[in-house]
Parts: C-alpha cells; sequence; structure tokens
C-alpha cells in the first residue's frame, strides 16, 4: 500500500474482532518498522512489551491497569504493544550509536564531526541532561518509532489504537518488574477491525492554517487547493466522518455483544458553538449528523458544578474560559 494511502485510511480502531488473531509476521513487520524509525545518536531507546491476549499470563493485571474507556477495546484485540523508553540508553549507548553511524557512513567531517570534540564536548554534554530532560527527548522518538508501527499495520489491514493506562498509574510497570530506567511510554492495541475498517470516515481536525505557520509565528500558512486535491486522489485525505452506515455499524456491534448502543452527548449549547468554531475544519456530514443530533436526541445539560473547576483549570493556563462556559 502507498504510504499517503496508509497514512489516510489510519483511524483509531476501537471496535475488534475478538475472534481473529494477528499473525506473528504482521507484529513483527509492526515492529521492523519501529526499528527503523529515526533515533537520536542512533541509541535505539525504544522498545516494547508484545502481549498476546491468548497466551499472556497478566492479561488480567493489565485490564486493572488501563483506563476505563479502554477495557472493552483492550479486551476484544488480539495484541497489545506496550512502547518503553529505555533512559539508559542515552547515558550508555551515545558513544557506540554515534560511532555506529559513523562507520555507516552517514555523518562525516563534512558536517563538523570530529572524534576529539564529540568525546570531549558533545557527548559528554547531552550525557550530562538530568533524566527529566532525556525522558521528554526520548519519549519524542519512542513516538516516532509507535508512528512508524502504526503506518506498517493500517498497511497490512490492521487496526491500531494507541490507549492510555491511567487507572494504574505505575501499574504496568509493576506487573512487568521494569527496572527504574524504563518508562511505559504508551499502550498500543492491535487486531483486526469489527467495525468498518474505514471507522465511518476520517475524524475532523483543525484547519490546516490554524495549525502550520509560514516563516513567522502566526502567520498562517495557506494550504494549496491543487495540493489537497492531489492527495484526495493520493488517498491521503479521505472524506470526513460520519459516513453513511456509520451508526448503524456500531450499534450493531454494540447489540451483538450486549453493550450499551449509546452514543456520547454533549449540550446542545455546546454543540452549536462547537460548529460555528472557525477554528475546526467540519465538513458536511459531520455538520448533517450534528444537525440530526440537535433535532432528535435528548441532549444533557451543563453539569453546573464543573463551571468553578473548568474556570480555574483555564485560568491557570491562561485561557479566557469565556466561550467554553454557558451564560450563567
Ligand atoms: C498518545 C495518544 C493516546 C491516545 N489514547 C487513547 C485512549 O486511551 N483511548 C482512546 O479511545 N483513544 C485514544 N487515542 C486516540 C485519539 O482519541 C484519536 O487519535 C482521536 O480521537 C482522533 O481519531 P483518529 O486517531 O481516528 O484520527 C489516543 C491517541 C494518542 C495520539
Amino acid at each position: 500500500m502507498p504510504i499517503l494511502k496508509a497514512l489516510g485510511d489510519r483511524r483509531s480502531i476501537r471496535y475488534f474482532d475478538p475472534d481473529r488473531t494477528v499473525e506473528d509476521w504482521k507484529i513483527e513487520t509492526m515492529l521492523q518498522a519501529a526499528r527503523f524509525a529515526s533515533c537520536q545518536g542512533n541509541i535505539n531507546a525504544t522498545e516494547a512489551i508484545v502481549v498476546r491476549k491468548e497466551t499472556c499470563e497478566v492479561w488480567d493485571e493489565l485490564e486493572e491497569c488501563v483506563s476505563g474507556f479502554n477495557v472493552q477495546l483492550m479486551n476484544q484485540s488480539s495484541h497489545l504493544i506496550l512502547w518503553l523508553t529505555n533512559l539508559n540508553a542515552w547515558y550508555g549507548r551515545a558513544v557506540d550509536g554515534i560511532s555506529s553511524v559513523a562507520l555507516s557512513a552517514a555523518v562525516s567531517k563534512y558536517h563538523g564531526w570530529n572524534y576529539e570534540f564529540s568525546m570531549t564536548q558533545t557527548i559528554p554534554r547531552l550525557m550530562s541532561f538530568p533524566t527529566e530532560r532525556t525522558e521528554i527527548l526520548l519519549r519524542f522518538e519512542s513516538g516516532q518509532a509507535a508512528a512508524n508501527a502504526i503506518a506498517a499495520g493500517v498497511g497490512l489491514g490492521l487496526g491500531n489504537i494507541l490507549v492510555a493506562f491511567g487507572r494504574k498509574p505505575g501499574g504496568v510497570e509493576k506487573v512487568f518488574g521494569l527496572p527504574p530506567h524504563y518508562r511505559f511510554t504508551w499502550g498500543h492495541a492491535v487486531g483486526y477491525p469489527l467495525e468498518n475498517p474505514d471507522a465511518g470516515g476520517q475524524r475532523p481536525r483543525l484547519k490546516f492554517e490554524k495549525l502550520f505557520h509560514d516563516n513567522a509565528f502566526g502567520t498562517p500558512l495557506k494550504s494549496d487547493p491543487a495540493t489537497e486535491a492531489m492527495l484526495r486522489e493520493k488517498g491521503l485525505i479521505q472524506e470526513q466522518a460520519p459516513l453513511p452506515g456509520r451508526i448503524e455499524d456500531i450499534t450493531a456491534i454494540a447489540e451483538r455483544f450486549g453493550r450499551d448502543p449509546g452514543m456520547l452527548y454533549f449540550p446542545a449549547r455546546e454543540v452549536k458553538r462547537l460548529l460555528a468554531d472557525e477554528d475546526w475544519d467540519f465538513g458536511p456530514n459531520l455538520r448533517a449528523h450534528a444537525e440530526h443530533v440537535l433535532a432528535t436526541q435528548d441532549l444533557p445539560d451543563y453539569p453546573d458544578e464543573m463551571r468553578e473547576t473548568f474556570r480555574k483549570l483555564m485560568d491557570e493556563h491562561g485561557i479566557d474560559a469565556a466561550k467554553f462556559l454557558p451564560a450563567e
């Protein structure tokens, strides 16, 4: 599958076929894609524990760690990939990592590399970073590795989702007895989609020019209509959710597994405010669905007791909460 199509096809899949096990070679392909993701100084800090639902002895313990909204999807997935970041790679593999890049003729004196300077200045300076800083740097590259694995998995027809393990902080580390210099960076469920693999269309994002800046911060970088048309043709940009049949698809799955078939809804005022927000790139499918929801559903009220909490939380970050809070 061409890379642009695989990236466009990617969705967070939340309904897996519990009766299908992902083949070993596909899991390996994903991990090989992760292994070849770029990593700073070639230090190979990203590792993963592959957990197979069929044979894992600690599945139940892991289930206790996963956030509540991830339990169902985890239990219907085939494998979990638990992405780990080895902080000691930064301190213990910097010399060999850079030496390996040098031996592979990737870097040279052309770029200003020099053995003496590397050993007396560059590498010791990097190795002097506190672990908190190293952690931020290395988790970024673990994210790159996971993204590579996901793209490869999509190319092989697999469903993927990143899953938070927020119910028991430190729980995964304990289940596997991870050494203290390892971070459990993120969980990742893999399986064959039970929902339509298009997951009912591409999920909305903010507008391109709201995210990207042109030469200067605050100057919107414009999307070129010709490029966008080409990307639609190649499959990177796809029809926005929800596609016709989506609600029926997931309702049928909920009924089959005895789960609540209902959807998550926000108050009417909140939905209308969001639809009117210029920053979001909402297409006709989502707008039509929103209008249908507004017209037909019994929508909840804003929980007034949360007003103060949200005001305070936004205030702490210097965000004007006015537009987010209903008039009193
Ligand atoms: C780091 C990360 C963690 C995520 N954790 C969860 C999660 O715990 N549960 C979940 O249902 N979705 C999770 N997601 C998926 C996002 O909610 C999802 O990406 C978003 O809804 C956009 O949908 P899309 O991925 O299909 O484009 C996570 C995504 C990322 C990047």
